[in-house]
């Protein structure tokens, strides 16, 4: 995969005034012992910003530690921090280091830590109290460590504290300072800038030649609204390095869920007609993307038509001699998905009778 060996947290590239004031911050707070909580939407860069706290604490040369709070079950979770013993649970056949232990004299970054439950955050204030490591399976405090621990988090620990899902005199303990890290609609004059970066650093990734992007497709670029923030936009670069063969990448190259509405709206109608389902034809066939996650989201959302989804069956039904079980599988669907994809077809009358086709 290109960008593997790469480190995608090195550079903070953005020169907009809300990058400029969250480096400058960065660079401040870094320098003190204080705890850090990091907000902000998802794929902003908040992981990027506890990196760099501990790039510029004088705790640098010890361990950084990244320990996402999401997605383990409790007890996993518990012994990931504050390490376990042998024999205290199936399957713990030695002795494990803790990462709070692991990361000593450096910098814990405690990702998503509004999933942690009511009763991890009670054993991580012990610890952030206390500083002493409390193991699963031992009764007794095993060592203090010295770590600096920086947290983020995509939801409102507020109101949480509100529904009584947060513990209030945690939130104080972890919030010393905050860091609130914008949205990339508020600074799209950075889009620029980040496409430059990406692009190099996929086309060197990939052994390809340098690519640039035509003006027109900056342009869309900027203007789109990206939901999904830094990350959305590096993936969406990504995925045109490796997609397009050509060295400037133009307006068509783009997936459609990118092109400004405007720019194929002008264009005669049956123009664009053919247009959109040229796209949703190479999406599904050459880019082998699920008919689930392609063509049936923009659908829904009304980027596409009823005629838009019935002109791609009526072109994919073609190939297939108008055999739907030949659809399915064209669509990247698995042969038991076979009546769902009628069912959905029928109901939102995109059905196209096969005799036509056979
Ligand atoms: N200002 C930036 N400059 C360069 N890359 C960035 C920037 N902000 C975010 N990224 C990249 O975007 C991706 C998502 O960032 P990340 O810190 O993981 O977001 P979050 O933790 O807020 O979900 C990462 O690959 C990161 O390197
Ligand atoms: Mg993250």
């Amino acid at each position: 995969m290109p960008g593997m060996n790469y480190d995608r947290y090195c550079d903070f590239i953005g020169s907009s005034s809300e990058l400029t004031r969250l480096k400058e911050k960065v660079e401040h707070i870094a320098r003190s012992d204080a705890k850090i909580l990091v907000t902000g939407e998802s794929g902003v860069g908040k992981e990027l910003v506890a990196r760099r706290i501990h790039k510029f604490s004088p705790r640098a040369t010890w361990p950084f530690v990244a320990v996402n709070c999401a997605g383990l079950p409790e007890a996993l979770l518990e012994s990931q921090l504050f390490g376990h013993v042998k024999g205290s649970f199936t399957g713990a056949y030695r002795d494990r280091l803790g990462q709070f232990e692991v990361a000593d004299k450096g910098t814990v970054f405690l990702d998503e830590v509004s999933e942690m439950t009511l009763r991890m955050q009670g054993l991580l204030l012990r610890f952030l109290e206390t500083g002493e490591l409390q193991k699963v399976g031992l009764d007794r405090q095993t060592r203090t460590v010295n770590v600096r621990v920086v947290s983020a988090t995509n939801r409102s620990l507020r109101e949480m504290i509100a529904e009584g899902t947060f513990r209030e005199d945690l939130f104080y303990r972890l919030d010393v300072i905050h860091v609130e890290v914008p949205p990339l609609r508020e600074h799209k004059e950075d889009v620029p800038q980040l496409i430059e970066h990406f692009l190099k650093r996929f086309s060197q990734n990939g052994g390809s030649r340098p690519r640039t992007l035509a003006p027109e497709v900056i342009g869309m670029l900027v203007d789109h609204p990206w939901p999904g923030n830094v990350r959305e936009l590096e993936n969406a670069i990504e995925h045109l390095v490796v997609t397009s063969r050509a060295d400037v990448i133009q307006v068509d190259d783009m997936p459609l869920s990118i092109r400004r509405p405007r720019a194929v709206a002008v264009r005669p109608k049956v123009e664009r007609r053919r247009a959109v389902v040229d796209d949703l034809y190479r999406q599904v066939i050459d880019e082998r993307q699920s008919f689930w996650t392609s063509v049936y989201p923009m659908y829904m959302r009304r980027d596409i038509t009823r005629s838009n989804v019935r002109d791609l069956v009526r072109r994919v039904l073609k190939e297939a001699r108008g055999n739907y079980k030949i659809v399915t599988r064209l669509f990247n669907l698995q042969p038991q998905d076979y009546k769902k994809l009628l069912n959905f077809l029928r109901k939102h009358d995109c059905h196209v009778p096969f005799k036509e086709y056979r």
